[in-house]
């Protein structure tokens, strides 16, 4: 029976994507045609009539990075698509804490019908979360952001960090309506050394970068690639997933579901986070290619190796044991799992034999369309046209 609803759930899923992809291709094809003195772009659904001379004329000063700085920050003519494609689907699952309803949760919360173990998540996910999206925040802000060029890709880092402010909002919501002492939390966190560690892991070659270093220098484009790879890919990536899927997990079992609520969104936020790093990186990467030699691929793996030990022993601190509905061993191969997804998706190897997700069911809290009920909330109210009903599972990495 399992496995006829694997077969099924696996092909729906198929059907579904490759019938969304090709949708996608024919909206988002990008056309350029010329018309006397100007030159009119379309995309998404936009025309763009641009002189034909200034048009490309800034489109060649146009590179990740080393490219022609603006202060206008003139995203046109655009040339990274992809990265202002994602923009609009950011925006398009724009979403306020504010308006999740923490009734139940805070009811919850101050009975004796959550365990030790199950509030010791909770507790993780405020704590291990309100310094991690401060760090992300800052990092897209003064090391990723401050050094690309391309106004498009500019914009849409800029609406990353946007996303990242409400997600340390949505942080604020839950201490605020649970009425968490956040010094006695963060005085807990301050213990962990699995916490520590992780973040400096992360953090340590951010304050060279944040000085603004000469990225003509092919070992600094390097330290920018791994900056970006390290935010995007093993962080946001890999890093932050086992602790969603738990919080997720009690939210499956209708355990504080303002929180796996807003978990959720921000789940959905991070995937957009991740693809726009990718997609930065890609285009780093193709336009310097001495970036890309063996010593730094090799680098880049060693680093999601860490990250990956880093984050199975954190995973053990959150999970000392298995409880209801979770067990270790499908949270430390759900780290693997993910690690080797980004290095995948960048034609890197892969490090563990995990190839298949222990969460099915995550793809599918995910992937909104599939549950109705269960966003059958107000955040729904959000949407605009191009948004979640326009969300597929390749979106959604
Ligand atoms: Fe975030
Ligand atoms: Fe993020």
């Amino acid at each position: 029976m399992a496995f006829a609803f694997s077969i099924s759930y696996d092909f729906n899923l198929a059907l579904a994507s490759v019938c969304w992809s090709i949708i996608m291709e024919i909206l988002d094809q990008f056309t350029e045609k010329e018309e006397g003195r100007y030159v009119v772009y379309s995309f998404l659904n936009r025309t763009f009539r641009l002189d034909k001379e200034k048009a490309r004329a800034r489109l060649a000063g146009k590179m990740v990075i080393n490219g022609t700085r603006s202060a206008e920050l003139n995203v046109l003519p655009i040339k990274y698509h992809e990265a202002y494609r994602i923009y609009k689907q950011m925006k398009a699952n724009h979403w306020e804490p504010d308006v999740i309803d923490m009734t139940k949760d805070c009811a919850l919360w101050n009975s004796d019908k959550l365990n030790a173990r199950e509030r010791w998540i909770i507790e993780m996910g405020v704590g291990y979360f309100s310094a991690a999206e401060g760090i992300v925040g800052d990092s897209v802000l003064h090391v990723i952001e401050d050094n690309l060029t391309a106004a498009e890709l500019k914009h849409a880092s800029l609406r990353q960090i946007a996303e990242e402010s409400i997600h340390m909002d949505s942080l604020l919501h839950i201490i605020s309506s649970l009425n968490i002492d956040i010094d006695e939390v963060t005085a807990k966190f301050q213990d962990i050394p699995s916490i520590q560690k992780k973040n400096a892991f992360i953090t340590r070659q951010m304050p060279e970068l944040k000085m603004g270093i000469d990225l003509t220098v092919t070992k600094n484009k390097q330290k920018f690639a791994k900056a970006i790879f390290g935010i995007s890919q093993v962080m946001e990536g890999t890093q932050f997933y086992a602790l969603f899927a738990m919080i997720l997990s009690l939210h499956r079992q209708n355990k504080m579901t303002g929180i796996g609520q807003m978990f959720q969104y921000t789940l959905r936020d991070e995937s957009n986070h991740i693809a726009l790093g990718r997609y930065i990186l890609e285009k780093l990467i193709e336009e310097n290619p001495d970036i890309w030699t063996n010593d730094f691929r090799n680098e880049l793996i060693e680093f999601m190796r860490e990250g990956v030990a880093l984050e199975k022993e954190f995973v053990l601190d959150c999970l000392p044991e298995n409880i209801v509905g979770m067990t270790q061993k499908d949270f430390l191969d759900f780290v693997d799992y993910n690690a080797d997804r980004r290095l995948e998706s960048l034609k890197l190897p892969r490090l563990s034999e995990v190839k298949v997700t222990p969460f099915l069911w995550l793809d599918e809290v995910i992937f909104l369309k599939k549950e109705k009920n269960f966003f059958e909330t107000r955040v729904t109210e959000y949407q605009t046209s191009g948004s979640l009903n326009n969300t597929n599972e390749d979106d959604l990495i």
